[in-house]
Protein backbone atom coordinates (compact mmCIF):
# COMPACT_ATOMS: atom_id res chain seq x y z
CA UNK A 1 0.00 0.00 0.00
CA UNK A 2 1.26 3.32 -0.93
CA UNK A 3 1.03 6.65 1.21
CA UNK A 4 -0.67 9.26 0.41
CA UNK A 5 1.40 12.23 -1.22
CA UNK A 6 1.75 15.13 0.50
CA UNK A 7 -1.55 17.09 0.09
CA UNK A 8 -1.01 20.13 -1.35
CA UNK A 9 -2.25 23.98 -1.15
CA UNK A 10 -4.71 24.36 -3.32
CA UNK A 11 -5.51 28.03 -2.68
CA UNK A 12 -2.08 28.73 -4.10
CA UNK A 13 -3.05 27.18 -7.00
CA UNK A 14 -6.46 28.35 -7.32
CA UNK A 15 -6.97 31.98 -6.13
CA UNK A 16 -5.99 33.40 -9.13
CA UNK A 17 -9.56 32.46 -10.63
CA UNK A 18 -11.28 34.71 -8.40
CA UNK A 19 -9.22 37.70 -8.60
CA UNK A 20 -10.28 41.20 -9.14
CA UNK A 21 -8.55 44.31 -10.86
CA UNK A 22 -9.34 46.44 -8.59
CA UNK A 23 -11.20 44.83 -5.49
CA UNK A 24 -11.37 48.16 -3.78
CA UNK A 25 -14.25 51.37 -3.30
CA UNK A 26 -12.69 54.84 -4.75
CA UNK A 27 -10.90 55.58 -1.41
CA UNK A 28 -11.42 58.72 0.43
CA UNK A 29 -9.09 61.88 -0.46
CA UNK A 30 -8.47 65.41 -2.31
CA UNK A 31 -8.31 64.72 -6.04
CA UNK A 32 -7.45 66.99 -9.39
CA UNK A 33 -10.35 67.71 -11.80
CA UNK A 34 -8.46 69.83 -13.86
CA UNK A 35 -6.32 72.76 -14.54
CA UNK A 36 -7.59 76.08 -13.47
CA UNK A 37 -7.12 77.58 -16.53
CA UNK A 38 -9.42 75.42 -18.37
CA UNK A 39 -12.34 76.49 -16.98
CA UNK A 40 -13.63 79.27 -17.70
CA UNK A 41 -15.94 82.02 -15.74
CA UNK A 42 -19.51 81.12 -16.27
CA UNK A 43 -18.80 77.77 -17.92
CA UNK A 44 -20.54 74.21 -16.82
CA UNK A 45 -19.45 70.67 -17.89
CA UNK A 46 -19.98 66.91 -17.28
CA UNK A 47 -17.15 65.23 -15.97
CA UNK A 48 -16.71 61.36 -15.06
CA UNK A 49 -14.65 61.00 -11.98
CA UNK A 50 -15.40 58.34 -8.37
CA UNK A 51 -17.55 56.04 -10.54
CA UNK A 52 -20.09 58.29 -11.73
CA UNK A 53 -20.57 61.65 -13.67
CA UNK A 54 -20.99 64.84 -12.02
CA UNK A 55 -21.15 68.58 -12.84
CA UNK A 56 -18.40 70.63 -12.88
CA UNK A 57 -19.03 74.95 -12.85
CA UNK A 58 -17.52 77.91 -12.41
CA UNK A 59 -19.22 81.26 -11.42
CA UNK A 60 -19.56 84.20 -13.06
CA UNK A 61 -17.26 86.19 -10.96
CA UNK A 62 -14.91 83.36 -11.87
CA UNK A 63 -13.86 82.61 -8.20
CA UNK A 64 -16.26 80.05 -7.18
CA UNK A 65 -15.82 76.31 -8.36
CA UNK A 66 -18.67 73.90 -8.15
CA UNK A 67 -18.40 70.32 -8.47
CA UNK A 68 -22.28 68.64 -8.22
CA UNK A 69 -24.16 65.52 -8.27
CA UNK A 70 -25.69 65.77 -11.62
CA UNK A 71 -29.70 64.90 -10.80
CA UNK A 72 -31.63 67.63 -9.44
CA UNK A 73 -33.31 67.38 -6.27
CA UNK A 74 -36.89 68.34 -7.66
CA UNK A 75 -37.86 66.05 -10.20
CA UNK A 76 -33.96 64.77 -11.12
CA UNK A 77 -33.02 66.20 -14.52
CA UNK A 78 -29.50 66.08 -15.05
CA UNK A 79 -28.40 70.18 -14.55
CA UNK A 80 -25.01 69.27 -16.84
CA UNK A 81 -27.62 68.88 -20.22
CA UNK A 82 -29.24 72.14 -20.43
CA UNK A 83 -28.22 73.75 -16.97
CA UNK A 84 -26.51 77.37 -16.92
CA UNK A 85 -24.65 79.33 -14.26
CA UNK A 86 -26.57 82.54 -13.05
CA UNK A 87 -24.03 84.55 -10.99
CA UNK A 88 -22.36 82.01 -8.58
CA UNK A 89 -25.28 79.27 -8.86
CA UNK A 90 -25.79 76.62 -11.35
CA UNK A 91 -29.34 76.39 -12.28
CA UNK A 92 -31.15 72.76 -13.20
CA UNK A 93 -32.78 73.76 -16.54
CA UNK A 94 -36.45 71.97 -15.96
CA UNK A 95 -38.03 74.67 -13.67
CA UNK A 96 -34.80 76.43 -13.11
CA UNK A 97 -34.07 76.05 -9.45
CA UNK A 98 -31.02 77.22 -8.89
CA UNK A 99 -28.22 75.68 -6.22
CA UNK A 100 -24.93 77.00 -5.17
CA UNK A 101 -21.16 75.29 -5.30
CA UNK A 102 -22.43 73.88 -1.79
CA UNK A 103 -25.11 72.39 -2.87
CA UNK A 104 -27.71 74.90 -0.84
CA UNK A 105 -30.82 75.66 -2.71
CA UNK A 106 -30.67 79.39 -3.30
CA UNK A 107 -33.76 79.71 -5.60
CA UNK A 108 -36.74 78.72 -6.68
CA UNK A 109 -38.47 80.81 -9.11
CA UNK A 110 -42.34 79.94 -8.64
CA UNK A 111 -42.42 78.57 -4.84
CA UNK A 112 -43.93 80.96 -2.41
CA UNK A 113 -42.30 79.46 0.31
CA UNK A 114 -39.43 77.25 0.01
CA UNK A 115 -39.00 73.64 1.79
CA UNK A 116 -38.10 74.00 5.22
CA UNK A 117 -35.08 71.77 4.75
CA UNK A 118 -33.56 73.66 1.74
CA UNK A 119 -32.73 76.56 5.37
CA UNK A 120 -31.10 74.10 7.09
CA UNK A 121 -29.18 71.69 4.57
CA UNK A 122 -27.84 71.14 1.14
CA UNK A 123 -30.00 69.39 -0.78
CA UNK A 124 -27.56 68.92 -3.58
CA UNK A 125 -24.87 66.98 -3.34
CA UNK A 126 -21.44 69.08 -3.66
CA UNK A 127 -17.87 67.92 -3.28
CA UNK A 128 -16.10 70.54 -1.13
CA UNK A 129 -13.74 72.20 -4.30
CA UNK A 130 -10.76 74.53 -3.83
CA UNK A 131 -7.85 75.98 -5.90
CA UNK A 132 -4.20 74.98 -5.56
CA UNK A 133 -0.86 74.72 -7.41
CA UNK A 134 -3.23 76.21 -10.29
CA UNK A 135 -6.03 73.37 -10.40
CA UNK A 136 -8.97 72.25 -9.51
CA UNK A 137 -9.09 70.00 -6.34
CA UNK A 138 -12.40 68.13 -4.99
CA UNK A 139 -12.46 66.17 -1.76
CA UNK A 140 -14.33 62.89 -2.14
CA UNK A 141 -16.39 61.05 0.65
CA UNK A 142 -18.53 58.20 -0.01
CA UNK A 143 -21.08 59.83 2.80
CA UNK A 144 -20.02 63.41 2.21
CA UNK A 145 -17.81 63.91 5.03
CA UNK A 146 -15.46 67.07 5.34
CA UNK A 147 -12.33 66.86 4.21
CA UNK A 148 -10.09 65.44 6.68
CA UNK A 149 -6.70 66.91 6.02
CA UNK A 150 -5.63 70.00 4.44
CA UNK A 151 -3.80 69.75 1.44
CA UNK A 152 0.37 70.80 1.88
CA UNK A 153 2.46 73.30 0.51
CA UNK A 154 4.35 72.54 -2.42
CA UNK A 155 7.39 75.09 -3.23
CA UNK A 156 8.09 73.41 -6.37
CA UNK A 157 4.34 74.42 -7.83
CA UNK A 158 3.39 76.99 -5.53
CA UNK A 159 6.10 80.25 -5.08
CA UNK A 160 6.32 82.32 -7.37
CA UNK A 161 10.05 82.61 -8.40
CA UNK A 162 12.37 80.33 -7.79
CA UNK A 163 10.96 77.20 -9.80
CA UNK A 164 10.04 76.18 -13.21
CA UNK A 165 8.93 73.44 -15.35
CA UNK A 166 6.04 73.07 -17.99
CA UNK A 167 6.11 70.11 -18.60
CA UNK A 168 3.40 67.77 -17.80
CA UNK A 169 1.23 64.90 -18.62
CA UNK A 170 -1.62 62.26 -18.07
CA UNK A 171 -1.91 59.06 -18.72
CA UNK A 172 -4.83 56.26 -17.69
CA UNK A 173 -4.06 53.02 -16.14
CA UNK A 174 -6.92 50.33 -16.20
CA UNK A 175 -6.11 50.09 -12.34
CA UNK A 176 -6.55 51.61 -9.26
CA UNK A 177 -4.28 54.29 -7.20
CA UNK A 178 -3.10 51.28 -4.52
CA UNK A 179 -2.08 49.67 -7.24
CA UNK A 180 -0.28 52.12 -8.98
CA UNK A 181 1.41 53.64 -5.47
CA UNK A 182 2.23 49.65 -4.30
CA UNK A 183 5.18 50.37 -6.68
CA UNK A 184 6.53 53.05 -4.26
CA UNK A 185 7.50 50.42 -1.95
CA UNK A 186 7.87 47.37 -4.43
CA UNK A 187 11.87 48.36 -5.13
CA UNK A 188 12.24 44.60 -6.24
CA UNK A 189 10.50 45.52 -9.44
CA UNK A 190 12.75 48.85 -10.38
CA UNK A 191 15.60 46.36 -10.71
CA UNK A 192 13.72 43.85 -12.84
CA UNK A 193 11.38 45.45 -14.47
CA UNK A 194 13.28 49.03 -15.00
CA UNK A 195 16.76 47.71 -15.49
CA UNK A 196 18.01 49.70 -12.35
CA UNK A 197 21.58 48.70 -11.70
CA UNK A 198 20.34 46.40 -8.06
CA UNK A 199 17.31 46.75 -5.78
CA UNK A 200 17.68 49.67 -3.58
CA UNK A 201 16.92 49.72 0.10
CA UNK A 202 13.77 51.31 0.76
CA UNK A 203 12.37 53.21 4.09
CA UNK A 204 8.40 53.88 4.33
CA UNK A 205 7.28 56.21 7.15
CA UNK A 206 3.38 56.47 8.01
CA UNK A 207 1.75 59.63 9.64
CA UNK A 208 -2.17 59.50 9.52
CA UNK A 209 -2.91 60.72 5.54
CA UNK A 210 1.31 61.11 4.70
CA UNK A 211 3.46 58.69 3.90
CA UNK A 212 7.09 59.41 3.56
CA UNK A 213 9.69 57.27 1.16
CA UNK A 214 13.25 57.11 1.06
CA UNK A 215 14.57 54.98 -2.06
CA UNK A 216 18.04 54.57 -1.94
CA UNK A 217 18.90 56.60 1.04
CA UNK A 218 17.66 59.53 -0.34
CA UNK A 219 17.60 59.51 -4.00
CA UNK A 220 14.29 59.27 -4.35
CA UNK A 221 12.27 61.02 -1.40
CA UNK A 222 8.61 60.78 -1.44
CA UNK A 223 5.89 62.27 0.33
CA UNK A 224 2.05 61.17 -0.41
CA UNK A 225 -0.80 63.26 0.74
CA UNK A 226 -3.85 60.31 0.86
CA UNK A 227 -4.15 58.63 -2.54
CA UNK A 228 -4.51 61.56 -4.90
CA UNK A 229 -0.87 63.25 -4.27
CA UNK A 230 2.08 62.32 -4.41
CA UNK A 231 5.06 64.67 -4.78
CA UNK A 232 8.48 62.70 -5.43
CA UNK A 233 12.08 64.17 -5.33
CA UNK A 234 14.67 63.07 -7.35
CA UNK A 235 18.14 63.77 -5.41
CA UNK A 236 21.03 62.86 -7.75
CA UNK A 237 24.64 63.92 -8.03
CA UNK A 238 25.43 65.74 -11.26
CA UNK A 239 28.94 63.75 -12.37
CA UNK A 240 30.02 66.40 -13.94
CA UNK A 241 29.37 69.42 -11.29
CA UNK A 242 29.43 67.64 -8.72
CA UNK A 243 26.27 69.12 -7.38
CA UNK A 244 23.12 67.03 -5.96
CA UNK A 245 20.27 68.35 -8.88
CA UNK A 246 17.15 67.24 -7.43
CA UNK A 247 13.90 66.91 -9.50
CA UNK A 248 10.41 67.08 -8.37
CA UNK A 249 7.28 65.06 -9.71
CA UNK A 250 4.01 66.10 -8.49
CA UNK A 251 1.95 63.17 -9.24
CA UNK A 252 -2.06 63.87 -8.84
CA UNK A 253 -3.69 60.55 -9.76
CA UNK A 254 -7.87 60.55 -9.96
CA UNK A 255 -9.74 57.28 -9.95
CA UNK A 256 -12.17 57.65 -13.28
CA UNK A 257 -13.52 54.58 -11.66
CA UNK A 258 -12.73 52.27 -8.54
CA UNK A 259 -10.38 50.35 -11.31
CA UNK A 260 -9.89 52.99 -13.73
CA UNK A 261 -6.87 55.71 -13.22
CA UNK A 262 -5.99 59.28 -14.87
CA UNK A 263 -2.58 59.44 -14.13
CA UNK A 264 -1.45 63.56 -14.25
CA UNK A 265 2.01 64.83 -13.36
CA UNK A 266 3.40 67.76 -13.33
CA UNK A 267 7.41 68.48 -13.92
CA UNK A 268 9.46 70.98 -11.45
CA UNK A 269 13.04 72.07 -10.98
CA UNK A 270 15.04 75.06 -9.89
CA UNK A 271 14.77 77.70 -12.59
CA UNK A 272 18.39 77.38 -13.90
CA UNK A 273 20.20 79.61 -16.08
CA UNK A 274 19.39 78.54 -19.69
CA UNK A 275 22.40 76.63 -20.97
CA UNK A 276 23.99 75.87 -17.49
CA UNK A 277 24.72 72.39 -16.95
CA UNK A 278 22.58 72.06 -14.24
CA UNK A 279 19.78 72.84 -16.24
CA UNK A 280 20.84 70.40 -18.84
CA UNK A 281 21.11 67.86 -16.23
CA UNK A 282 17.64 68.65 -14.42
CA UNK A 283 16.31 67.69 -17.95
CA UNK A 284 17.35 64.75 -18.52
CA UNK A 285 16.29 63.91 -14.44
CA UNK A 286 12.99 64.17 -16.00
CA UNK A 287 13.46 62.47 -19.18
CA UNK A 288 14.62 59.35 -17.02
CA UNK A 289 11.58 59.29 -14.93
CA UNK A 290 9.35 59.25 -17.80
CA UNK A 291 11.34 57.03 -19.26
CA UNK A 292 12.52 58.97 -22.44
CA UNK A 293 15.73 59.00 -21.71
CA UNK A 294 18.01 58.65 -24.43
CA UNK A 295 21.36 56.06 -24.50
CA UNK A 296 19.97 54.72 -20.68
CA UNK A 297 19.34 51.05 -19.44
CA UNK A 298 17.21 51.67 -17.15
CA UNK A 299 13.38 52.32 -17.68
CA UNK A 300 10.85 55.30 -16.53
CA UNK A 301 7.56 53.94 -15.30
CA UNK A 302 5.69 55.01 -19.04
CA UNK A 303 7.81 52.50 -20.95
CA UNK A 304 7.43 49.74 -18.64
CA UNK A 305 5.12 49.72 -15.59
CA UNK A 306 2.06 50.09 -18.06
CA UNK A 307 2.11 46.89 -19.13
CA UNK A 308 2.29 45.64 -15.81
CA UNK A 309 -0.52 48.08 -14.29
CA UNK A 310 -3.18 47.63 -17.08
CA UNK A 311 -2.78 43.61 -16.57
CA UNK A 312 -2.36 42.78 -13.64
CA UNK A 313 -4.87 41.56 -10.57
CA UNK A 314 -4.62 42.14 -7.34
CA UNK A 315 -3.74 39.65 -5.13
CA UNK A 316 -4.95 39.95 -1.73
CA UNK A 317 -2.35 37.25 -0.26
CA UNK A 318 0.60 37.49 -2.09
CA UNK A 319 3.44 35.32 -1.88
CA UNK A 320 6.33 37.47 -0.70
CA UNK A 321 9.92 36.49 -0.40
CA UNK A 322 12.95 38.26 1.57
CA UNK A 323 14.12 40.68 -0.65
CA UNK A 324 10.62 42.08 -1.28
CA UNK A 325 9.90 45.53 -0.05
CA UNK A 326 7.74 46.60 2.45
CA UNK A 327 4.45 45.73 0.93
CA UNK A 328 2.10 44.73 3.74
CA UNK A 329 2.49 47.67 6.00
CA UNK A 330 1.81 49.67 2.59
CA UNK A 331 -1.45 47.65 2.16
CA UNK A 332 -2.14 48.37 6.07
CA UNK A 333 -1.82 51.73 6.06
CA UNK A 334 -4.02 52.52 2.50
CA UNK A 335 -6.80 50.33 4.10
CA UNK A 336 -7.65 53.61 5.97
CA UNK A 337 -8.67 55.52 2.67
CA UNK A 338 -11.94 53.20 2.33
CA UNK A 339 -14.93 53.91 3.50
CA UNK A 340 -17.34 50.54 3.55
CA UNK A 341 -20.75 53.20 2.27
CA UNK A 342 -23.63 51.00 2.34
CA UNK A 343 -26.06 53.11 1.00
CA UNK A 344 -28.98 50.67 1.87
CA UNK A 345 -28.47 51.87 5.21
CA UNK A 346 -28.45 55.50 5.04
S1 LIG B 1 -35.92 68.96 -11.93
FE1 LIG B 1 -34.51 70.51 -11.58
S2 LIG B 1 -35.69 72.23 -11.21
FE2 LIG B 1 -37.13 70.67 -11.48
FE1 LIG C 1 7.61 51.11 -11.62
Amino acid sequence: MTSNPTPINLKMLLESQTLKRAPFPVPVGWYFIDYSENLKAGELRNISVFDQEWVLFRSESGDKVGVTDPYCPHLGAHIGHGGKVCGDNVRCPFHHWEYDTDGMCKAIPYAKVMPPITKKQAILRTLPTVEKYGMIWSWFHPLCEAPHWEMPYIPEIEDATGYTGSRRGSWTANTCIQEIAENGVDVAHLKFLHNAPGIPPVSAAYDGNQMRLDIGNGYIVGDMFGPGLNVMRFNQKDPVTEKVITATMISYSVPVTHDTTQMNMSFRHVDYAEGSPELAFTKKQIDHMIGAAEGEESAGFESVDFIVWNNKRYRPNPLLCDGDGPIFPFRNWFKRFYVDADLSKI
